[in-house]
């Protein structure tokens, strides 16, 4: 979409917050494809990562990344499941805050089929032992050194699947700043559960 088309419209400005969200997703070279994703800890304090966007449900309003179950950002949405999301695209010029409520799943159609689509060196990444974030008195990858540097078998990845979860954010605002020359523009987006509608709002960047 051109700029001239939504630097003065809200409705188009959230398509283009879609739209750059879905090619993030799909793309690996897009910038939005490894957005931080932020959680809260226990003590109450944010706690970021990097994490791939695997994909992208519009109608749903649904994000899906995938993760290790042992990994603490799965803890802390456990306990507490709002997240924050960021991203800049800098040739779209568009810098994306959405926040949400996250849940983790780690069995069921969907999360299946994610741990499907993963490569078997996608797969690998699960059967680190002990689990992601353990403490280890050398350098480690955390894999079994007969599996470092080749391309593991079905067989030998399959124990990782217990390991593997999908993370699914349900986006309830975003807050959208496109950098123009001319002027910034910058929206928020409540998403209205009531009404079934987004809530639109200029603001001043
Ligand atoms: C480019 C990149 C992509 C990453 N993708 C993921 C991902 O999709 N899922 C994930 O759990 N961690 C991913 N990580 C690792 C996380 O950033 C993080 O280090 C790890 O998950 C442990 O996080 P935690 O202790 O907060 O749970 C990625 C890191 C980088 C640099």
């Amino acid at each position: 979409m051109t700029e001239e088309s939504f630097l003065n419209d809200l409705s188009l400005s959230l398509h283009e917050a879609w739209h750059l969200l879905q090619s993030g997703a799909g793309d690996r070279h897009s910038p939005l494809h490894t957005p931080a994703v932020a959680t809260v800890t226990g003590d109450g304090i944010a706690s970021q990562r990097i994490m791939v966007l695997r994909s992208v449900d519009q109608a749903k309003r649904q994000l899906r990344f995938n993760t290790d179950v042992r990994g603490s950002k799965v803890a802390d949405i456990r306990r507490n499941g709002t997240v924050s999301i960021l991203g800049y695209h800098p040739e779209a010029k568009v810098q994306l805050r959405l926040s949400g409520t996250a849940v983790v799943q780690s069995e069921g159609p969907v999360a299946d089929a994610a741990w499907q689509q993963a490569t078997l060196y996608g797969q690998r990444c699960y059967l680190a032992d002990p689990g992601p974030g353990t403490p280890a008195g050398s350098p480690t990858s955390g894999l079994d050194p007969d599996i470092e540097g080749v391309k593991p078998t079905p067989e030998q990845v399959r124990p990782a699947r217990a390991n593997f979860a999908i993370l699914l954010v349900d986006v309830q605002t975003i807050e959208w700043l496109y950098l123009a020359h001319t002027g910034h523009r910058r929206a928020r987006f409540d998403w209205n559960e009531a009404a079934h509608e987004w809530n639109s709002t200029w603001l001043v960047p």
